[in-house]
């Protein structure tokens, strides 16, 4: 048998059942794939319910507001992916007639759609011949052909997306790029597969060669920029004090609390004394930590956070992007992960 039959036999007995499969609509494809590049299969599962629950076609998608879109993607992270989604939807129905496209080139031209999820849409909706390769395609290539060229570099995606494209049963390209990815998830899954119940161990160079744990390949990031958040957390009774976040950087339209980013780690005896952080207070304030510092990891950034109460009497200057959000309404706000973990914990404690 060759590769791609092997491939989809494994896929026919060993698939999982999943509400994006089984339909050749689109705009649902394209629902699961965005939102399955953010998480994994079962915590993307509910917010896929979600969005289609709330927005049945493209059409109701690109007519909600972004807040609601932003809210109801809230925890996935990389914000603007959920932005970007909003535009080609509106895109759809503005250049489209409505029809959301089920061919590569059209794909590739909406907001957010790159080769990626151009394959996987117009070939799981129209068997379109294009292959997908994601980080399972890419483990599974890179094993059982033994290419150590690294896969995040520029000639090692042209290698991989080369060979994946050789690969591709024409006739049946949806159900092979499914399989493929199903077959790198669940059978070559990145730490200790069971090679010993493959059915491509015999030919697999990694198998052959004791290589599994050291292909795929990839070299080494760019080391991330550290970066130090100092919330102040402003809150009488009722309300409490949150900030809207600019654009060009993390979390556009996100909503957290008032901040001071410091170059370094700092404390509520050095913060006193900041003149950045008196610049925003009109007179004396007193300060309280609320919580040790908690790392919350970016693709390219780490941020150090830590709490501060700021006690009455508050005294802290008007600023435009500041406003009094009535506590109850608070989870309509979209948040970033780090804030809305934090006011979870912090409200419980309360
Ligand atoms: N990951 C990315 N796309 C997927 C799909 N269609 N099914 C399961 N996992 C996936
Ligand atoms: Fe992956 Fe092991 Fe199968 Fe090779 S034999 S394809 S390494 S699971």
């Amino acid at each position: 048998m060759s590769f791609a039959s092997e491939i989809i036999a494994w896929y026919c007995r060993n698939k999982r059942t999943l509400p994006w499969r089984d339909t050749s609509n689109p705009y649902i494809i394209w629902l699961s794939e965005i939102i399955l590049q953010q998480t994994r299969v079962e915590q993307g599962l509910p917010y896929f319910q979600r969005f289609l629950e709330n927005y049945p076609t493209v059409a109701d998608f690109a007519d909600a507001s972004e807040a609601s879109i932003l809210r109801l993607w809230q925890g996935l992270g990389y914000y603007s992916r959920a932005r970007n989604m909003h535009r080609a939807a509106k895109d759809v129905m503005e250049k489209h007639q409505g029809i959301f496209p089920i061919d590569y080139d059209s794909l590739i031209r909406l907001k957010g759609i790159g080769e990626y999820t151009a394959a996987a849409i117009s070939s799981f909706s129209s068997n379109e011949a294009r292959a997908v390769v994601d980080g399972n395609v890419f483990r599974v290539l890179a094993r059982y052909f033994g290419i150590s060229v690294p896969i995040n570099s520029s000639e090692g995606k042209k290698i991989f997306y080369q060979v994946a494209n050789e690969l591709i049963d024409k006739d049946q390209a949806g159900l092979y790029n499914q399989a493929i990815m199903e077959f790198g998830a669940l059978q070559c899954a990145p730490s200790r597969p069971n090679c010993a119940i493959c059915p491509l161990q015999l030919d697999c160079y990694a198998r052959k060669n004791d290589a599994v744990g050291l292909l795929p390949k990839k070299t080494k990031k760019k080391k991330s920029r550290d970066r130090y958040f100092n919330y102040l957390v402003i809150t009488d009774q009722e309300r409490i004090l949150m900030n809207k976040r600019g654009p060009k950087d993390i979390w556009e339209n996100l909503y957290e609390f008032p901040l001071l980013e410091t170059d370094a780690p700092t404390d509520v005896q050095k913060l006193l004394t900041d003149p950045s952080f008196l610049e925003l207070m009109e007179g004396p304030v007193q300060l309280t930590e609320l919580s040790r510092p908690k790392k919350h990891i970016l693709s390219h950034q780490n941020i150090y956070a830590v709490f501060y109460k700021l006690d009455s009497p508050i005294n802290h200057k008007k600023n435009s992007s500041w406003n009094y959000v009535i506590k109850k309404d608070l989870d309509t706000l979209a948040k970033p992960k780090l804030i809305f973990t934090f006011l979870k914990d912090y409200f419980n404690k309360l």
